[in-house]
């Protein structure tokens, strides 16, 4: 293996039993990282991914936890440092989907997609931070004490109808990952985002998986292409290694330009 960017150090990686997640496991565990792939509900999904990881000579275990309950988080990170050793890198990735217009949706629906996307983030950053800072910078892995991709959306600074629960928790995503960032500097911790566009991935499938719905979804995206999972993958890499070591509370948009406002191309 030629890109070793990650060699050895110790990554987990939430909701990485399918989609962008399991893609993000994939490449880091490529790029010489311990992967601990989370999921909440789908074992056979986690498993399928850490096999793909160790047929290829890389390390991987899968671990269960819902994000959002702050025990199964705690039992998480215990389980992994039992497994591994101290975390170096988390990609706080869980997210779902709960869609309905504002009028109709139900405080479930709202307090689930809150939950899961923003308060989970939230939760597995407390313990990454607190473990990063216990053990301090290793300088043969990295010369950061530790680094967070927070998987973020375009619709941190899109509005999205239908979706207010969605977009909402994004939008918080954004604040919480640079309120970490300016936090954590002093302790050499890195905290950056990715804000992935539409990715081929289940969570949009009604979205791209007839050539209509696909004609319509590349309206939004000026480089005419729906995006792959392992588009975000290598990002994360970067920016997982010091190859970005001053990239620092930042969002990175991987999105074939949706958010560039694209009707304003013959618009306006
Ligand atoms: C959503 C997808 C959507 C994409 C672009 C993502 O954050 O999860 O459903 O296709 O944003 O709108």
């Amino acid at each position: 293996m030629k890109n070793q960017s990650l060699q050895d150090q110790i990554a987990l990686v939430t909701g990485a039993s399918s989609g962008i997640g399991a893609a993000v496991a994939v490449a880091l565990a490529k790029a010489g990282a311990k992967v601990g792939v989370n999921y909440a509900r789908s074992s056979r999904g986690a498993e399928a991914v850490v096999s793909e990881i160790t047929a290829s000579g890389g390390k991987a275990i899968a671990i269960q936890a819902d994000v959002s309950q702050e025990e199964q988080v705690i039992r998480m990170f215990e389980q992994l440092d039992q497994t591994y050793g101290t975390l170096d890198i988390l990609v706080n990735n869980a997210g779902l989907q709960q869609d309905a217009s504002m009028m109709d949706m139900t405080l479930e629906q709202w307090n689930k997609v809150i939950s899961v996307n923003l308060t989970g983030q939230f939760l597995c950053s407390r313990e990454a931070a607190k473990a990063f800072i216990r053990r301090g910078i290793v300088p043969e892995r990295s010369c950061s004490a530790g680094k967070i991709i927070c998987m973020s959306s375009v619709h941190e600074v899109i509005p999205w109808a239908g979706h207010c629960n969605y977009a909402a928790s994004k939008g918080g995503v954004m604040l919480l990952m640079k309120s970490m960032a300016q936090e954590l500097a002093p302790h050499k911790i890195r905290v950056n985002s990715i804000g992935p566009g539409a990715i081929k991935t289940p969570i949009n499938q009604s979205a791209w998986e007839t050539p209509a719905a696909e004609a319509e979804l590349l309206k939004l995206i000026p480089y005419n292409r729906v995006g792959e999972p392992m588009d975000i993958g290598k990002v994360a890499v970067w920016l997982a290694s010091d190859e970005s070591e001053y990239v620092q509370g930042t969002t990175l948009f991987v999105d074939g330009g949706m958010t560039l406002y694209p009707g304003f191309a013959t618009g306006g």
